[in-house]
This record gives C-alpha cells, sequence and structure tokens, in this order.
C-alpha cells in the first residue's frame, strides 16, 4: 500500500510517503531555531510555522518518492494527540488534498506511530536491531508523553496502556533540567552528549519512583533533586561537575525507565520491549537497555534515530493499517472518538 503521511502535533512539519514497511521519502522541517529563543515551543509560532511549510514539504515527499497524489492509494494525518492548532493545520491540510484528489484519508494518533516506528526501513539504513514482532511491550518516552503499552498488533484496540508517567514526561524532564542548567533547547540531546563525558557515581540523586510493582513513572522529584543540587552547589559551569551532573540525571531516568519496562514484560509474560519517541534516541537509554535486556534473556528493539524523533513515515506506517481495514461510513477518519478529525470520506462527500 502506498500511503502518504503528515505530521504536525508539534515542532515539526513532516511528510513521507512509505509502501509496505519501506520508506520513499522523509521529509523533516524542524522548527528547534524558531523555538530556542523561548526555551520551549511556543504553540502559535508552531501553527504559523506548519501553515508555510507544510505544502512545500508534501510537495517534497511525492517528489522524492516519484509519486503523485493520483498514485497514491490513502493518506495518513497525525489527529491526536498535540497542539490543538498545529494539529488543525495538518488535519484541514490533509483533508483538503484527500477530498481534492479522491483518496482515503485516515487519522492516526501520534503515539502509535511511535509504537511503530521501529518497523521501518529506512533506505541505505543499517538496521540496528531485527524487526519486532507481536505482541510486545512498546515504551513511548518523548518529549509530551512517557508511558508502557501492550501491543497485540497494529490497529489501536490490539494496544493497552499499561501505565504512565504521573507528571513529566522523560523528554519534558530532559528539557526543563537542560533549561535549568542553562544548556539550551531540546535539552535531551544537550543532556546526552555531556553525560557521556560524566562520572554519574560522583553526584548523588534519588531514583525517580523506585516500587517495582508500579508500571508509573514520575520524573518531577528527580527534577527537583538537580534544582536542590543547583541550589546548593551553585550552578556548574560547563566543566566536569556539569557532565557529571547530566550522567547523574540521565543515569536515574534510563535506569528508571528500563526497569519499569522489564516489570512489564514480567507482568505481561513476554519477552520484547520495543521502544519509540525522542528519548529513545538517548545513547545510554540504547545501550544500556540493550545489555539489561540481554541479560535477562530478554529483548530490547530500539527504532533507527530518524524513527524515533517525530516524523511523518511512522504516521504513514500506522495508517497503512487503518486503511488497509477500509475507510467506510462507520469509521472514516475516525482512530479514537477523541480525535480532532471529525467524519469525512471518499465518497460521502468533502469537508463538512
Ligand atoms: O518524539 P519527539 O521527537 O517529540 C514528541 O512527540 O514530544 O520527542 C522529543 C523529545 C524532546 O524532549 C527531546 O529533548 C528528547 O525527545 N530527545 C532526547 C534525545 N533526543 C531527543 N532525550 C534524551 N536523549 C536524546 N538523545
Ligand atoms: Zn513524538
Amino acid at each position: 500500500m502506498l500511503v502518504l503521511g503528515i505530521e504536525t502535533s508539534c515542532d515539526e512539519t513532516a511528510a513521507a510517503v512509505i509502501r509496505g514497511r519501506r520508506v520513499l521519502s522523509d521529509v523533516v522541517h524542524s522548527q528547534i531555531r524558531l523555538h530556542a529563543e523561548y526555551g520551549g515551543v511556543v504553540p502559535e509560532l508552531a501553527s504559523r510555522d506548519h501553515l508555510q511549510n507544510l505544502r512545500p514539504v508534501v510537495e517534497r515527499a511525492l517528489e522524492q518518492a516519484g509519486v503523485r497524489f493520483a498514485d497514491l492509494d490513502a493518506l495518513a494525518v497525525t489527529c491526536r494527540p498535540g497542539l490543538t492548532g498545529a494539529l488543525l493545520v495538518g488535519t484541514q491540510f490533509a483533508k483538503a488534498v484527500a477530498w481534492a484528489a479522491d483518496k482515503p484519508l485516515v487519522g492516526v494518533d501520534h503515539l502509535i506511530g511511535h509504537l511503530l516506528a521501529a518497523f521501518l526501513e529506512f533506505p541505505g539504513a543499517e538496521h540496528e536491531a531485527e524487526t519486532p514482532s507481536f505482541p510486545f511491550v512498546g515504551l513511548v518516552a518523548s518529549g509530551g508523553h512517557t508511558a508502557l503499552y501492550r501491543v497485540d498488533g497494529p490497529l489501536p484496540e490490539q494496544i493497552r496502556e499499561l501505565g504512565s508517567t504521573r507528571d513529566d514526561a522523560a523528554g519534558e524532564a530532559f528539557d526543563k533540567v537542560a533549561k535549568l542548567l542553562g544548556l539550551g533547547y531540546p535539552g535531551g540531546p544537550i543532556v546526552d552528549r555531556l553525560a557521556q563525558e560524566g562520572d554519574a557515581s560522583r553526584v548523588e540523586l534519588s531514583a525517580p519512583l523506585p516500587q517495582r510493582s508500579s508500571l508509573e513513572f514520575s520524573f518531577s522529584g528527580l527534577k527537583t533533586n538537580v534544582m536542590r543540587f543547583v541550589a546548593e552547589r551553585g550552578l556548574p559551569d560547563n566543566d566536569q561537575t556539569l557532565r557529571d551532573l547530566c550522567a547523574a540525571f540521565q543515569t536515574r531516568v534510563v535506569e528508571s525507565l528500563v526497569k519499569k519496562a522489564h516489570a512489564a514484560l514480567e507482568q505481561e509474560g513476554l519477552d520484547t520491549v520495543v521502544l519509540g519517541g525522542g528519548v529513545a534516541a538517548n545513547s545510554a537509554l540504547r545501550s544500556f537497555g540493550t545489555r539489561y535486556f540481554a541479560e535477562r534473556g530478554r529483548r530490547l528493539v530500539v527504532p533507527s534515530f530518524r524513527a524515533s524523533t517525530d516524523n511523518a513515515a511512522m504516521i504513514a506506517y500506522a495508517g497503512s493499517f487503518l486503511a488497509e481495514r477500509g475507510v467506510d461510513e462507520k469509521r472514516a477518519l475516525v482512530t479514537h472518538p477523541k480525535s480532532v478529525i471529525p467524519k469525512v470520506t471518499k465518497k460521502g462527500g468533502g469537508p463538512r
């Protein structure tokens, strides 16, 4: 199935064309520079920038894949969750072009995209891990969400949440700690880089929500610990203490993610964890997690770096299963009762 995916839920304007698992094109226009001076995403600026860039991004995705609208079997667009204005730009655009080109359109849950991103095959990319198979435990750790799922298949009704964060998402914790340390935005990759030269054992930070029985996460206490460290010791400048602090913080986050995912495997009687979301790009999470599960006879599957952070290929892929099932009057576009996309069908007329 040849599917065009569109993603505008946060600060990336993205479009991609896939056939099955194969990514034929993957275009991402990042707004990072636009939001950097504010230390986080400004929703109104995000919507305006999506509006300006979506059309050229989609055109580039089609061109790079060497396809026309007429060739597509379906369109898929992120319909939840995300910034409302940003989502509306993507969904309204997708509805208009799907209607004009007379193609079925499906609305995709962004988190399902992350859960399935490890299946994607990028051209020329060496696969860091073998393709997962259902069922598995999915761990989504992004800037907006951190949760564990039981994934029995690619459709929304085959995915069940097992536990999520009580407060900050893992990526959000990285971003907030980086902001506190004056490191810039987004904080995850910066903290990751500094932590690689740090020694976690030199800074004591207590573990976040350590009870094994709970599949919930909590990162706000850890963030407060970092704040306390800074209040007592002063802001560590770009020296070894800063690197050690980053390493200690990162180790705590990573251990929490990995141990909770392991507890989820035990609870569900499964043997594979599949990572997704921007934090899946974290080097410590990838290396510590791979080792941790291998030592216990289990398996961690990590998506390629390109598939970890926000992209439209994962949306197209998740959407392909919905489109395959068929877009009928009842299910048209609606993947979830809270979907922001109202009912529109190929045969039922255009946007209402
Ligand atoms: O999935 P994503 O691209 O967007 C959302 O859906 O939120 O995730 C973005 C998040 C940001 O919080 C960013 O700091 C974090 O992923 N991130 C990382 C790394 N790369 C991105 N966190 C830790 N280590 C990284 N290498
Ligand atoms: Zn995301």
